[in-house]
């Protein structure tokens, strides 16, 4: 497919609309291509890929399904050119995760084709807000930060926002209600290292450490809130194991912080960002609650921590920052 770069209002156009570029054709590309056409995130959205014969069929499915989401404009190519003058990129691209491997695994593949990538998507994209998804994806995002040149606040990841969507999701089930009630984080690394916030989490406005159950469910004692924890850091591997990859809820993560920034919301997400002396804790990418707009990742709520959550954020900052090390970051 030639790369069809067409914007239907380019940047300079008058009444200008908004277009999302995503790089990597894969199980979390495509889905997320699928998220943000139906969720009309984007007037245009662009899917590249190296593989040709792959972007080409996923372009295709996904213009056949137009008919019944709003008006977008969909194309794909192998030429990152496709990707020119969007407002936001997003990197899915990078190895699967195979059964048994952590996301950590994955560091020495994934920086190599971050330095492939990341120069070609700059030069055609330059002033785009860019999104890491790839794994792992603390890591991923902080050499992308030095690789690319660009600044902290328009180079982000998606970090612990489907960690804190699977904690949301657990604790509505245990306490029989909607997750929408729930305003929980899970912060940190975006894998084995993160931690919850259980102090400044609430249910319908119950600070959760108060929470009293309903009808007699179990309460959130220390040893459930453990469980909990434990049942949100393995769940990709629980997937993984099942059907060799996670998709929907990663896909629909990346695409909800999307329309934070293309939508301008000023919305608190713990996306991934160079930390700068966040309770302390500087030089290394990890997820805090964040300020999510047009410009990026625009700050970082200072929010309050018990002793042992900053130890484990601590526990968590040194681990990503020891593998950063490890590849001379
Ligand atoms: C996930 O948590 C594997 O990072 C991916 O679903």
């Amino acid at each position: 497919m030639a790369a069809d770069t067409a914007h239907p209002s380019g940047p300079s156009a008058p009444g200008r609309t908004s277009k999302l570029a995503i790089v990597g054709a894969g199980a979390v590309g495509s889905t997320l291509a699928f998220a943000a056409l139906t969720r009309g995130s984007a007037r245009s959205i662009a899917l590249h890929d190296v593989n040709r014969a792959k972007v080409e069929a996923e372009v295709l499915d996904l213009r056949h399904g137009l008919m019944f989401t709003s008006p977008a404009h969909v194309t794909g190519s192998d030429d990152v050119a496709v990707c020119a003058d969007a407002d936001v990129v997003v990197v899915t691209a990078g190895a699967k995760q195979k059964p048994g491997q952590t996301r950590l695994d994955l560091a020495e593949g994934t920086i190599g084709l971050m330095r492939q990538i990341l120069p070609g998507l700059v030069d055609v994209a330059p002033d785009a807000v860019y999104l890491m998804v790839t794994n792992p994806v603390d890591v991923v995002t902080y050499a992308a930060l030095q690789i690319s040149g660009l600044p902290r606040e328009r180079l982000f990841g998606s970090g612990t926002v489907l960690d804190s969507s699977r904690l949301r999701a657990v604790l509505a089930e245990r306490c029989g209600v909607a997750v929408g009630n729930v305003h929980a984080y899970i912060a940190g690394e975006h894998g084995d290292s993160e931690i919850a916030l259980w102090s400044s989490a609430s249910i319908g406005g119950v600070p959760l450490l108060d929470w009293v159950p309903l009808d007699g469910r179990a309460p959130l004692d220390a040893a459930v809130r453990e469980e909990v924890h434990r049942e949100v850091v393995d769940s990709a591997y629980r997937i993984i194991a099942g059907k060799g990859a996670t998709n929907y809820a990663v896909g629909l993560a990346a695409t909800r912080i999307i329309e934070a920034v293309l939508k301008d919301e000023g919305r608190i997400m713990p996306v991934s960002s160079l930390l700068d002396g966040y309770h302390g804790i500087g030089d290394v990418c990890l997820s805090v609650p964040s300020l999510v707009d047009r410009r990026g990742v625009t700050g970082t709520l200072p929010v309050p921590m018990s002793d042992d959550e900053l130890a484990g954020l601590r526990a968590s900052a040194a681990s990503v920052r020891g593998v950063l090390q490890r590849f001379g970051f």
